[in-house]
């Protein structure tokens, strides 16, 4: 029998209208770093410009972990939110449970299907009907460096995992944590996607979104989980159970010399005031440089009741798709316009390379949906790789073989 997408068999029953105000919309996000908190503080002062009162219900927790745990609890009291940040393929598990609002009049108004790349519209419906509305498009293969650190390591910005090694034994010897990183589960899956990505799109493809079990068990994924364990040498030793934003000021603050982590981490090196290919370096995740794993934000509307709620809902869709918004959004979140046709003179050239290859790797069959972000699989699956990966970079005696077995399993059981 077919699982219940995100063990809500329950919900269903409880469903019941959010029992929102007049014109308020009580808006989901976990966005709370202080990047994240400007760019959503775009879209708060829109909608007020525009007579609404937004209900801020943000729940800290990078990646939105915490957040979908809140949002369950919500909706299972019959009282879910009546927007909130979810993403990929779980729009398609609340749909299947009958939570979502249809905004097909909006998306018509502002023809959605023209100004939007059909792999980002096909996410945003249910059933055929537009249920959510994308802000943006992260790129998550990155790479940021401090060039200042490398200097004084006398080492060079690595394009390879091996060089990367390389690099990295020099910054190490020269008194620096070569790699910020935050061991939080999210975290873990974000650096090992970028190792597994650089064994190639057909490996990527196989073992992450097709689950096909002989690349999940295999000598690329085994060969990816080696590359990852390494990582343990190069972290420091406070980096368990750290936020992704400390760990961009690591890199910010010169005590650290890179982070592999999506490119909200830009947010946070725009608002320190810090300029691209002068203070700071982006570029692509080692052996990755033609392939762009995206992660898509978007906010999916509820159903309810009062009629100026869903009027409220109408205008929160309407807005995140204008161009005003695209832009003061996508500048302060790190992010690029979802929307296709948007002048890019005001966008650094972080966002300038990222526009470049997202046209570039979508034309080349290289524009992957991002396992780490919930683009690819559904939380369930997300959720057992999570535990596998964490776990084998947490266990020292744990072989890359045994991790790859453990992998597979994990995944046939949450199918
Ligand atoms: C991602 C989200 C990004 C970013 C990150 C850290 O899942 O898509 O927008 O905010 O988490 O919180």
């Amino acid at each position: 029998m077919k699982k219940i997408a995100l063990g809500l068999s329950t919900v269903a029953l409880a469903l019941a209208a959010a029992n929102s105000q007049a014109g308020e919309v009580e808006v989901l996000h976990w966005w709370t770093s202080g990047s994240e908190a400007t760019a959503i503080n775009v879209l708060k002062k829109e909608m007020e410009d525009a007579g609404n009162t937004w209900k801020d219900f943000a729940v800290a927790g990078g990646g939105g972990e915490s957040a979908m745990t809140v949002l369950k609890s919500r909706a299972i009291a019959g009282n879910p939110p009546a927007a909130a940040q979810i993403k990929g393929p779980t729009i398609q598990e609340w749909g299947d449970l009958g939570f979502l609002a249809n905004i097909d009049d909006v998306a018509k108004a502002g023809h959605w299907d023209q100004i939007l790349p059909p792999v980002v519209s096909k996410v945003m419906k249910y059933d055929g009907h537009y249920v959510a509305a994308p802000v943006n498009v992260h790129r998550v293969n990155w790479l940021w460096a401090n060039p200042d650190v490398f200097r004084k390591a006398g080492a060079s910005i690595p394009t390879t995992w091996d060089q990367f090694f390389v690099a990295a034994d020099k910054i190490k010897k020269a008194g620096f944590t070569p790699l910020a990183h935050g061991g939080q589960a999210w975290q873990d899956a974000t650096l090992f996607e970028a190792i597994a990505l650089s064994e190639g799109t057909d490996f990527y493809k196989a073992a992450f979104i097709d689950l096909d079990d002989d690349a999940i068990k295999g000598p690329k994924m085994i060969d990816a989980l080696t590359t990852f364990k390494k990582m343990r040498q190069y972290v420091d030793p406070g980096f368990s159970g750290r936020d992704w934003n400390v760990a961009t000021s690591m890199v910010i603050n010169g005590k650290a010399a890179m982070q592999v982590m999506g490119d909200w981490a830009k947010g946070e090196f725009t608002s320190a005031g810090k300029k691209p290919g002068i203070d700071y370096i982006c570029v692509p995740a080692p052996g990755t440089s033609g392939q762009y794993t995206f992660n898509i934000d978007s906010m999916a509307m509820f159903q309810v009741d009062s009629e100026d709620t869903q009027k409220a809902q109408k205008d929160l869709a309407r807005l995140i798709l204008e161009p005003t918004f695209q832009e003061a959004f996508n500048l302060a979140k790190g992010s690029i316009p979802v929307r296709l046709g948007m002048p890019r003179d005001k966008f650094d050239t972080c966002a300038d390379s990222s526009m470049d290859a997202f046209n570039a790797a979508s034309a080349s069959g290289d524009l992957l949906p991002s396992m780490a972000h919930g683009m690819s699989v559904n939380s369930m699956v997300q959720g057992a790789m999570f535990d596998v990966i964490t776990n084998f970079f947490n266990t020292e005696d744990m072989t890359a073989e045994q991790a790859a077995d453990k992998l597979s399993r994990a995944v046939k059981a949450s199918l």
